[in-house]
């Protein structure tokens, strides 16, 4: 479904970009993939690994709709991953977090109406469900505009969908990075913050192909959430260094034991299908399909349990330290 499309990624030379892009050029045929980010540095960075002749590098912020307006003529699918996802600084810098994560968003939003874009995906985190942080407050007000945007699309044809996942295995600040560069220096022990905590764990791969099927099942108004597997933070630190000592350090502020996906207060939203959860927007839209049980690839989900929650702590799939070795290698 990509093939001679033109696609914009916002945030497009972080991770999760740039493992976009590297998919898309492997299996398709794109016509365009615009870049949107800031960072001259990285997009030229970015250029001398991607530099197939579909490529397009756009400087811009989200924060700037008249540029994201530009950016977008003649785009077909947009994916906005551009974020600040920082907790700590997000609590420090917090109307920074609120001009990009929840501006920026309403800003996409705007550009992609303005220019009839087919369908726009909205990455979200675990860490939006029941949020604690302003990071997550932020990730949960994009996923409500999101959402609501399906209402505003009046004569327009555009879609809009929100997918929403867990830690990334190895993305830029993230833990396993942190351990690994603790143990390369020779550490005793590794800090853990709580023996109780647990994540949701999923590779970049992993997400990056959940939003791409998503385009296909999309009608606007889903927050498509991907079973995952979990891990235990002490496992964690067993897979990365057998028989290491833990340190416990204590949780830190914004942080919670466990995350959350698919709230127990959303339950009576939440339908099941086979490999993945879709929340239902609590608004009804005027102009389109309520009916989300049904799929466009037809897949169907049928409603959990009323007071379901999807916790990274109640998960039935928890990673075992061996095999979070080898998840971990199939990450890298
Ligand atoms: N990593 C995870 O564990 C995880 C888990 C769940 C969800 N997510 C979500 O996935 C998305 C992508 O995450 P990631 O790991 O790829 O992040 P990342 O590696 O930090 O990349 C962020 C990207 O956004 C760009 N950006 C930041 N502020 C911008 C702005 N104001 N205007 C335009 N571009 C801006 C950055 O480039 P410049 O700095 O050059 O602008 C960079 O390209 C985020 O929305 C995040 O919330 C991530």
């Amino acid at each position: 479904m990509f093939n001679d499309k033109s696609i914009l990624i916002t945030g497009g030379t972080g991770s999760f970009g740039k493992c976009y892009t590297e998919t898309l050029l492997k299996h398709y045929s794109p016509r365009k993939i615009i870049i949107y980010s800031r960072d001259e540095l990285k997009q030229f960075e970015m250029q001398q690994e991607f530099n197939a002749p579909c490529m397009r590098y756009f400087i811009g912020d989200v924060r700037d709709k008249e540029r994201l307006t530009q950016a977008m003529q003649g785009v077909d699918y947009v994916i906005h991953a551009a974020a600040l996802k920082q907790v700590p600084a997000a609590e420090y810098n917090p109307m920074e977090c609120i001009k990009t994560n929840i501006h920026g968003a309403e800003n996409v939003i705007h550009a992609a109406l303005a220019n009839d874009v087919e369908k726009v995906i909205a990455l979200s985190t675990d860490k939006a469900a029941n949020p604690i942080n302003l990071y997550g407050a932020t990730k949960l007000a994009s996923d409500k505009l999101f959402v609501a945007a399906n209402n505003m699309s009046g004569g327009h044809p555009t879609c809009f969908s929100v997918v929403r996942y867990g830690n990334v295995v190895g993305s830029r600040g993230s833990v396993v990075p942190f351990f690994r560069k603790l143990i390369n220096e020779g550490a005793e022990s590794l800090p853990i913050t709580d023996p109780r905590m647990t994540r949701f764990w999923i590779t970049l791969q992993q997400g990056v192909d959940f939003v791409l099927k998503n385009f296909a099942r999309m009608q606007g108004g889903e927050i498509f959430v991907p079973k995952i597997p979990s891990v235990k933070i002490t496992d964690l630190a067993e897979a990365m260094a057998p028989g290491i000592a833990h340190e416990i350090v204590g949780i830190r502020p914004g942080e919670k034991l466990d995350e959350i996906m698919c709230p127990s207060d959303d339950s009576h939203l939440t339908l099941e299908f086979d490999d993945h959860y879709v929340i239902r927007p609590t608004i009804t839209f005027t102009s389109r399909s309520n009916n989300f049980a049904t799929n466009n690839l037809g897949e169907t989900g049928s409603p959990v349990k009323q007071g379901f929650e999807y916790n990274s702590g109640n998960n039935a799939d928890f990673l075992s330290p061996q095999e979070i070795t080898s998840f971990n290698q199939s990450a890298e």
